[in-house]
Parts: structure tokens; sequence; C-alpha cells
């Protein structure tokens, strides 16, 4: 503006060539200043709008996940509930800030594999959620669960039996921690093995086995009835039978009994008082069948299976004794006492009958299919059992052959 001014009152003393240089030279630097000033503008502006177009979208891109549901392809692997590791970490913070939390990685069937000990896995197993309505869908499944040595010799009948029917069951096999797994990549078995420990007949690590199965499979939100089968175990009735029969029943099938003498209460050890008294005690078959709050509860339980550990040993049989007393303790009003799995004790001894191929007849397993009489929500019933025990493996090929006539399977 001085400039200008200068302009309009040039000291008259000056030649006016001077005064028209100098003119231009103020008119020089005017343009300079204006063209700096231009510069400087135009190099901020440039910086900003390069960094607006990229935070545009990359808050697009993240808010997109929220309406499309669909977790971004950089979240951790669906290692389910797990407590993230460091790996997982380490790949979320060089990803940015973590994705949104959803619903999603916490209600689908989780991975199989795990890195848990067994205190984590029971932990980890025992959390439930408090609300009782479901805001996601669910198809209820049915958890078999296999306690075994070794191999599976009749899982082609069991393959027969779940065919079809995906999405239904979910399947886990504990097998001793030596035992190399032959299955092949087609059988619904592979890849169903559970982390496991040895485990002996008898001993308060065959309950420790069975408390470790029901844990894994509690990991999965979808699975409302837990059956613990073993490897001479084979299906009486076929797939849909045996779901309904589940699914539709108001008890759970833990058997258990009173029974005097020395394979009875001569079992109970006094040093089990207070927590569990004589009366208290009970017997049963260790195939059971429960329902999801039944497994919540038993891997949950810190006040009666510590007492078997430590006093059920040598000699008592936890296997036979902790589950049917557990439950007759706590959940007396909706077992049925009785087991779904038939066994043949007829010929005494303490081991049941084993039937081998020629044993495996259509008159046969027509019997253990409709030759007993019981109650089922209620009402009598000549469907007592859904499995039956102990079938050797040479009885395979005949099982095979009657199935898909006697049983239904297709
Ligand atoms: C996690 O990482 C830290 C440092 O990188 C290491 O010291 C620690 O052992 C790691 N923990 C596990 C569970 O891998
Ligand atoms: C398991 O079997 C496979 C194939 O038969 C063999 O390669 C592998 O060494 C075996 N592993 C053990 C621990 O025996
Ligand atoms: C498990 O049992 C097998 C056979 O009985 C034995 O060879 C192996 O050493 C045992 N493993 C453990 C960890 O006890
Ligand atoms: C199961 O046994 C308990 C005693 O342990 C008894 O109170 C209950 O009524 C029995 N339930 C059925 C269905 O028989
Ligand atoms: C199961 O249902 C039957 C028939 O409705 C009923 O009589 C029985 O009391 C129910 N049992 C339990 C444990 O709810």
């Amino acid at each position: 503006m001085k400039t200008t001014q200068q302009q309009h009152h040039p000291p008259s003393s000056f030649p006016k060539h001077f005064f028209n240089a100098q003119i231009h030279l103020h008119k020089i630097i005017s343009n300079f200043l204006i063209f700096a000033f231009g510069v400087a503008l135009g190099a901020s502006l440039n910086i900003y709008l390069k960094d607006f177009p990229f935070q545009l979208y990359s808050t697009q891109n993240k808010y997109s996940h929220l309406s499309t549901n669909n977790p971004p392809s950089s979240s951790p692997p669906p290692q389910s509930l797990n407590i993230p590791t460091n790996q997982t970490k380490a790949k979320t913070s060089a990803a940015g800030p973590a994705p949104p939390i959803g619903l999603k990685e916490y209600t689908k069937s989780p991975n199989i594999l795990h890195e848990m000990d067994d205190d984590e896995l029971l932990w980890r197993a025992s959390l439930v959620p408090r609300r009782r309505g479901l805001p996601f869908k669910r198809t209820p499944k049915v958890a078999f669960m296999f306690l075994t040595r070794g191999r599976l010799a009749l899982a082609p009948l069991w393959e027969m039996f779940f065919k079809g029917h995906e999405g239904l069951y979910s399947i886990y096999v504990h097998a001793n921690p030596g035992f190399n797994d032959t299955m092949p990549e087609n059988s619904v078995f592979y890849g169903r093995r559970v982390p496991s420990k040895n485990v002996t007949w008898g001993e308060p690590n065959m309950v420790k086995a069975e408390r470790r199965l029901l844990a894994n499979a509690l990991l999965d939100f979808s699975n409302q009835r837990f059956v613990l089968l073993s490897e001479s175990c084979i299906p009486l009735f076929n797939f849909n039978v045996v779901y309904s029969y589940l699914m539709d029943s108001n008890q759970t099938f833990v058997e258990a009994y009173d029974l005097p003498g020395p394979v009875g209460r001569e079992r109970y050890r006094h040093k089990m008082r207070p927590q569990i008294t004589l009366d208290q005690w009970r017997k049963g078959s260790q195939w059971f069948e429960v329902d999801r709050e039944i497994a919540t509860e038993v891997v949950s339980d810190e006040k009666y299976f510590p007492v078997f550990t430590k006093y059920c040993t040598p000699s008592c049989y936890s296997d036979e004794h902790y589950l049917p007393t557990y439950v007759s303790i706590k959940f007396w009003k909706k077992n049925s006492n009785r087991t779904l799995t038939w066994v043949d004790w007829s010929k005494g001894g303490p081991h049941p009958s084993k039937f081998m191929r020629t044993d495996v007849t259509i008159d046969f397993l027509k019997k253990l299919r409709h030759g007993s009489k019981c109650e089922y929500n209620g009402k009598r019933t000549n469907i007592c059992y859904l499995f039956a025990r102990k079938f050797l493996p040479n009885s395979l090929d005949r099982l095979l052959r009657f199935a898909p006539k006697i049983m239904k399977f297709n």
C-alpha cells in the first residue's frame, strides 16, 4: 500500500528516469511477494490434500466392516476365544489399531487345536453367558466324545451313521498321546483329536480325560448335548432318531444307583466327609449323556472332584462313581439315573460281555433296539438305549451289512 502511495506522491526533486526505475523495482518486489505467497499456499494445500483423501479412504474402509459384518482380512486366525498369543498381538499392532470386536469369532465353531493346559482349558470352558436369549442364529449340535486307547476300529460304522448330517454334530476323540493317528482326510474323525494325556482305566486321570473332553466340546457354543462313547460302542439307531431323542429329552442320562457291597458302598472312603457322605455315594456306568448345564458344572467343579482325586484311590474307581455321585447330589431332579449305552453284565465278573462277529445277528440287534422298557419324557417307551457296547473289531463287517436295513442308515 505504501508503494502505491509513493507512486502517487513522488518526491519532485528526483529525476524522472530514476522515478520510473523505482516504480519498476517496486512492481518486481510486490510481484515476487505475491508469487512467493502463492507458492507457499500451494505447497501447504498440496500437503493437506494429499493427507486428506488418504484419511477419508481409511476411515471408509474401517467402518465398512460394521455395515457388512465382514471381519477385516487382517483379523487374527479364528482360534476361537483364545487369549491372544504374542503372535496375534504382534500381527494386529503391526497392521494398525485392532479391528472392532464382534460376536462372530466367539460364536462360530472353534478350531479343535489349542495350546491351553488343563487348568487354562477348564477355566475357559467354564465361562457361561448369563443372558438367556440368543442374539444370533444357532443350530444345536450333539457332541460325540470318544474316549479311546488307540484305534477306532468301528469308525466305518460311525462314518455311515454321521453321513449327511454335517452341522448337527461335533466329534471329539481323546486317545492316548502315544497313539499315532492314521485317520484318512475324508474321515469324519480326521483332525478331531483333542490334546490328551495318558489314561489308566479306573484311576482319577480317566475322569480328568472326561472333563478334558467336556471342556473341549464346551468351547463350541453350538454343542448342547454331550455323549461319552468308547471305541467298542456302536449306534443302535440312525442319526435322526439319536439326535431328536437327545434334543427333545427333558432329562439327562447319567446312570446312578446305590449299591450295597464291595463294588458299591464299600468303595466309599470315610475321608470324603463332609463334602461327600455315604448316603450320597452312587455307582453307575461312565458312558454318560449330559446337557450343557451339567457339562459346564462338571468342568467347573472345584468341590467334589478334588475329594475324589485325593481319596478315591486305589480300587475305588472314580470313573464309576464321580459323575453318578456328583450328578445325584446336584442334578438329581433332571437326571434319569439310566444310561443310554446298553451293556451285558449277565455273565458276571468284573468285565461285561464282548461281542464278536458271530454274535451280531439281526435278532440280536433288534433286541438291543427295542427289547427293554423305560420312561422317556414321562411316557413309557421301548427305546431305552441309543448305543451299545462292547463290540470287537471283527464284528464290523456284519454291522456294516445289517446297519442300513436294521438301523435304517442311509
Ligand atoms: C512374548 O514375548 C516376549 C518378548 O517378545 C517373551 O519374553 C515372552 O516369552 C513371550 N511369551 C509367550 C507366551 O510367547
Ligand atoms: C506316525 O505314522 C507316520 C506314518 O505312518 C510316520 O511317518 C510317523 O513317524 C509316525 N509317528 C510316530 C510318533 O510314531
Ligand atoms: C503313556 O503310556 C504309554 C503306554 O502305556 C507309555 O509308553 C508312555 O510312556 C506313557 N506316557 C506318559 C507321558 O506317561
Ligand atoms: C434318581 O435318583 C435320585 C436319588 O439319587 C432320586 O432322588 C431321583 O428321584 C431319581 N430319578 C428318577 C427319575 O428316578
Ligand atoms: C418331563 O416331561 C414330562 C412330560 O411332560 C413330565 O411329566 C416330567 O415331569 C418332566 N421332567 C422334568 C425333569 O422336567
